[in-house]
């Protein structure tokens, strides 16, 4: 069966290449810390992520989808160039950066979901549900490793990512299961209150 759905293979294609980016990235971060922890931490993201590119090759070859040349080369070029820079830039902008990355890319798994459920094809919900939630604990691990750290204020108003604000709208303390998870990434935009009761606005990236 051939998917009838521009957007969805073009996102499933980008997802494809992009997750070779990411695992690219996270080898030149694992090997710029110094601290054990952080780096054996960084190389289990990077096999996540390794393994999120199978699962979509998967799901491509099942509506033979072919796998983009240029999306392939671009992201390999993106990943090493971002993998070297880890070396060069400090400490804290790779914590940032990848965080700030993988709260994006939460959406774009919850909007494949979407993709597939408007075209009635429910078979993948769970393989997507679960990689958008994996993406979410990167977001969170990321964010945890800087969220005391002096320069976040200032890098969060710059690049709208930080403590207050995510491009995603999942909560893992308050998880919906995979039959209620529809309403992750629908909004552009919505409020919604923290801890202290204060509403705060929350960043969505998706179009739909
Ligand atoms: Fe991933
Ligand atoms: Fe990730």
């Amino acid at each position: 069966m051939k998917l009838q759905h521009n957007a969805l293979i073009d996102l499933l294609q980008k997802a494809y290449s992009a997750e070779k980016a990411a695992a690219f990235a996270y080898q030149g971060h694992a090997g710029s810390v110094k601290n054990k922890t952080e780096k054996a931490a960084i190389y289990q993201i990077e096999l996540d992520e390794w393994n999120h590119r199978k699962e979509v090759l998967e799901i491509m070859q099942q509506y033979q989808i072919p796998v983009s040349n240029w999306y392939e080369l671009r992201f390999h070029i993106i990943g090493k160039v971002i993998s070297f820079s880890c070396y060069i830039i400090g400490w804290f902008m790779p914590f940032y950066f990848a965080g700030s990355l993988e709260s994006g890319n939460v959406c774009e798994y919850f909007r494949m979901k979407h993709f597939f459920n408007g075209l009635g094809i429910t078979e993948h919900d769970v393989m997507l549900y679960e990689m958008g939630i994996k993406e979410k604990e990167h977001e969170v691990y990321f964010l945890s490793k800087i969220k005391n750290n002096k320069l976040l204020p200032l890098f969060e108003k710059l690049f709208n990512w930080g403590s207050k604000k995510s491009f995603n709208n999942v909560d893992l303390d308050a998880k919906y299961p995979v039959e209620a998870s529809d309403v992750y990434c629908k909004a552009k935009r919505m409020e919604y209150a923290d801890q202290d009761g204060i509403p705060r606005s929350r960043t969505y990236k998706t179009t739909t």
